[in-house]
Parts: structure tokens; sequence; C-alpha cells
């Protein structure tokens, strides 16, 4: 299964990203547009997991969005994109 989490190299959507990577065997697809408040660094320690799919965009791109939806078909989408 798959979650969508939006604005997940910031600072409570990275914390987020990383604790939902250590306790569930869930892929997650993290859209964020890496604004001045977005680091990858912060998610450093997921380099090379597949579990973690990293998509750099605007969550008001409305054909990005609704590409990621019908691709991966997640389950649930959390947002921490601001
Ligand atoms: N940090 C707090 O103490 C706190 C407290 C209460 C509520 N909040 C709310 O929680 C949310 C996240 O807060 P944070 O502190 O992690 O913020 P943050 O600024 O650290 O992270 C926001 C992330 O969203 C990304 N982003 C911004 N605009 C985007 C867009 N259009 N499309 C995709 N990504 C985009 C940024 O690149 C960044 O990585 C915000 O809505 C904030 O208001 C934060």
């Amino acid at each position: 299964m798959t979650i969508l989490v939006t604005g997940g190299a910031g600072f409570i959507g990275s914390n987020f990203v990383l604790d939902w990577c250590a306790q569930h065997n869930e892929t997650v697809i993290n859209l964020d547009a890496l604004t001045y408040a977005g680091n990858l660094e912060n998610l450093a320690t997921l380099d090379g997991n597949p579990a973690h799919v990293f998509v750099r965009g605007d969550i008001g791109d409305f054909d990005l969005v609704a590409r990621l939806l019908a691709e991966h078909k997640p389950r649930a989408v959390i947002n921490f994109a601001a």
C-alpha cells in the first residue's frame, strides 16, 4: 500500500516521513516543492530506500497531483505543505 505525503521535506513532514518509514512497511510518495523551507538533507537517511519516492513539485499543479494519484493510488494523503 501507499500513502502520499505533501511537504514531506519540511520540518514536520520530514519527521513524519522518517517516523512512518521506520514503523510501517508501506511506500511513501513525498511531494514537495523544495521551497526555502524544504531540505532533502532532512531525509538523507532514506537515500536508496525504495519505500521512499521523492517527487519535486507543487501541490497546486493539478496535472502532477492527478498523475500521482492515478499512478500510485495512495490510500491516504497527508498534507504538511505550506
Ligand atoms: N512547525 C510548527 O510548530 C507548526 C505548528 C502548527 C502547525 N503547523 C503547520 O504544519 C504545516 C507544516 O509545518 P512545518 O513547520 O513542517 O513547515 P515547513 O515550512 O518546515 O515545511 C513545509 C514544506 O512544504 C513545502 N511546500 C511549500 N509549498 C509547497 C507547495 N505549494 N507544494 C509542495 N510543497 C510545498 C516546503 O518546501 C516545505 O518542505 C504547516 O501548515 C504549518 O502551518 C506547524
